[in-house]
């Protein structure tokens, strides 16, 4: 039976298993030396001033969104086209997500669909943009917006550890913030690194930084200023065993038993965006003589982008897609969907009409992402695209 090629899947290797196993042998599995290091691997990675580790992606948009000031009534506008997380994050803070739309070919928020958004939308005071699939947003197009607006701005990085943003004749690293008040990662195993499970924000500001610091771990902090007189000694200080919550946080911390397998990760970063680059470059090639069948998303900033996912979008349009979809399926290559519109989900009903956002329905008709991880060998790439192509070719003659 033919080898079953998921979307994405992690890697390993005998020293991600060496680093996770001298964690589990030494004294620290949480708020130990591994976890700063990580933080401070990260934020040598992009450039950032301040980094945050967290439990998970959704974790990292909940606890800067509300580091940032996010609260119970406000307005948050979110790409319609990302995971529910995006959104969620913010509902889960008494906020209402509205929704942008996207750019049909590359699943993105550009500047014409913010202004539309914010036009839409005046009292949205704070908006997110979505790296979907490791390609940065046009991010100083937003800013300016934002800016002009008095729209607080957000990354969702979980997509683009390692990819670049363009900005005037220059790049900058995903994650350095230039143009946002923060940005969020996701360390799930089908990420460029993987952790498990994992996440964590990056920001310039540093009371920022700290609040998130606070908000991740039960709001505990040591600040005599607001303590209890019976927690401080005879010279007006803390006691050592003191601790005082200012403001309830969450418990989100990740651990060094994930956070040494995610510095082991992130050291051969530069390698596993090289071999995504080439897969994509193989795949690129095998679909250039086949324009009329299948759009490569991945055909733009290759050279800045580290790709997440490789999704193609089927010409022929919803009926060829979802024929694809399970055809390969049946030659056990499990392709993926990146994403279902939030606003097709029950719980967002009524939130925005369907003409409001016709490239993001157009871009979900045809979207299908292939496997794209770094065990693939040109092989199974070839097998996924000539199983693509010919189905395409079959399904669309005359
Ligand atoms: C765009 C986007 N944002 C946020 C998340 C949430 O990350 P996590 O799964 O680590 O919570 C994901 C997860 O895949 C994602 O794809």
């Amino acid at each position: 039976m033919a080898k079953t090629l998921p979307y994405g899947r992690q890697s390993v290797t005998e020293a991600d298993i060496n680093a996770v196993v001298d964690v589990l042998r030494g004294p620290f599995w949480t708020t130990g030396p591994k976890v700063l290091a990580f933080e401070e691997a990260l934020a040598e990675v992009t450039e950032a001033d301040h980094c945050v580790s967290v439990s998970n992606g959704t974790a990292a948009l909940q606890i800067l969104y509300q580091a940032a000031g996010l609260t119970c009534g406000d307005v948050i506008i979110v790409p319609a086209i990302t995971f529910l997380a995006t959104a969620n994050a913010a509902e889960f803070l008494g906020a209402r997500a509205v929704f942008a739309d996207v750019d049909p070919q590359s699943g993105l928020m550009t500047p014409e669909t913010f202004a539309a958004a914010i036009d839409r939308y005046p009292e949205a005071r704070y908006a997110v943009a979505v790296h979907l699939n490791g390609r940065s947003c046009d991010m100083q197009g937003l800013a300016e917006l934002a800016h002009a607006n008095d729209v607080m701005l957000f990354e969702d990085a979980a997509h683009a550890l390692g990819s670049q943003t363009r900005a005037d004749n220059e790049v900058v690293p995903v994650g350095k913030n230039a143009f946002s008040a923060g940005s969020c990662f996701s360390f799930h195993p089908v990420k460029t690194v993987a952790m498990g499970e994992g996440g964590a924000i990056t920001f310039q500001d540093a009371a920022t930084a700290e609040r998130a610091r606070l908000l991740r771990s039960h709001g505990m902090s040591r600040n005599k200023n607001t303590a209890h007189e019976l927690l401080l000694d005879d010279d007006g200080q803390l006691e050592p065993w003191c601790y005082v919550m200012d403001q309830p946080g969450h418990n989100v911390r990740v651990t060094d038993i994930q956070c040494a397998l995610g510095l082991s990760q992130l050291a051969r970063l530069p390698e596993t965006i090289e071999i995504r680059r080439c897969h994509v470059q193989q795949y690129n090639e095998r679909f250039a003589d086949h324009a009329e069948l299948v759009f490569p998303v991945a055909s733009e900033d290759i050279d800045v982008t580290t790709w997440h996912l490789y999704p193609i979008l089927c010409q022929a349009g919803r009926a060829a897609r979802a024929a694809l979809y399970r055809a390969l399926r049946d030659q056990h290559i499990n392709p993926q969907i990146h994403y279902i519109p939030l606003p097709l989900q029950p719980y967002f009903k009524g939130r925005c009409d369907m003409n409001q956002i016709p490239g993001a329905i157009s871009y979900y008709e045809r979207c299908l992402s292939l496997p794209l991880y770094v065990g693939l060998t040109p092989e199974d790439i070839d097998r996924v695209a000539d199983t693509v192509i010919d189905f395409l070719e079959v399904f669309s003659e005359p």
